[in-house]
């Protein structure tokens, strides 16, 4: 059984996926399956139906635009192989972090009050009336972020109105449309879900906690100021809230085989759904990992059960 594990791309976070793409081959090469790696490009179609080098699963390891927008997963769909993860069209929904918050929210669980501006509407409107609108609907603190990307990529939290022009623009960076978002106060929580023979595993909730209150790209990718405790410091009952928070947001969104979904615990102990990622990163400092591990499961054993399932 030949397994392809297809990373890089062309996206923002292409370094982050070619790092989650082989610590993933490691782990199952350690587990006795045969695996290949191919650097998301335009001869990805000719591999995949090439009789030598057509693979029997496809492990999509891309993040970002491409790789969590649904369009590998509909490649692969009409390439007939089996892959690992959500379909294209749940992909595509959990993408957008509005939409995702619009159907986590009627599945019952809250998330933070935010709106969605376009680039056009900023520039016309001005910087001086979208803070007026802005702070008067949300007030302060807010998250300013692309309303599709990863890694915190042309996210800025604004602290006072002066912030926020800058944070736009840095946002429209990344992205067309912003997603302004109240900055609820808490305790920021990860929960990862694998389908594993019919059963939803649900990993132990991991905080995390990092110097200057925000866990932007630096903080992700750099090993050492980022604290993680796994489980989350948080009462036993808070902890079974917010997994079965992420349960509920991965079957809401429709999702497969595996998600990560990102949640700040407020001052009262209710979980507020930030986003589901359909490729959660599989880095040496990603999340779902450290999740697993702290769990006491290998990664070798967990990779393969879920290539197994997948495969059964
Ligand atoms: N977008 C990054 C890879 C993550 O969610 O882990
Ligand atoms: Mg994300």
């Amino acid at each position: 059984t030949k397994i392809l594990v297809v990373c890089g791309g062309l996206s923002h976070e292409r370094d982050i996926s070619l790092s989650s793409g082989h610590r993933v081959e490691g782990f199952l090469e350690d587990a006795g399956w045969n695996v290949d790696v191919h650097d998301m490009d335009s001869d990805l179609l000719d591999y995949l139906s090439s009789e030598d080098t057509r693979p029997d699963l496809v492990w999509p390891l891309l993040h970002g635009a491409n790789g969590e927008d649904g369009s590998i997963r509909d490649v692969l769909e009409m390439a007939g192989l089996p892959y690992v993860g959500s379909r294209a069209k749940a992909s595509r929904t959990a993408w957008s972090k509005p939409i995702a918050k619009n159907v986590v929210r009627k599945a019952g669980i809250s998330t933070p009050h935010s709106v969605t501006l376009p680039e056009s509407m900023f520039r016309e409107l001005g910087a001086g009336k979208v803070i007026d609108l802005l702070v008067s609907s949300l007030g302060l603190p807010l998250f300013v972020k692309p309303t599709m990307g990863g890694s915190a990529l042309g996210c800025s939290l604004v602290t006072s109105a002066d912030q926020l022009p800058q944070a736009m623009v840095s946002c429209f960076a990344y992205g067309s449309v912003a997603l302004v978002e109240q900055a609820v106060e808490g305790t920021e929580v990860s929960v990862s879900v694998l389908d594993i023979d019919g059963e939803p595993t649900i990993l132990p909730p991991l905080e995390i906690e990092t110097p200057n209150g925000t866990y932007d790209y630096e903080a992700r990718y750099t090993p050492g100021p980022t604290e993680f405790y796994v489980p989350a410091r948080l009462d036993p009952k808070v902890l079974r809230k917010v997994q079965d928070a992420a349960l509920t947001a991965h079957r809401s969104l429709g999702l497969r085989d595996i998600s990560r979904s990102d949640f700040i615990v407020d001052h009262d102990g209710q979980p507020q759904f930030l986003e589901s990622n359909v490729t959660p990163g599989m880095t040496d400092t990603s999340l779902l990992p450290q999740s697993a591990v702290a769990a006491g499961l290998s990664l070798a054993t967990l990779y393969s059960s879920l290539a197994e399932s997948v495969l059964a």
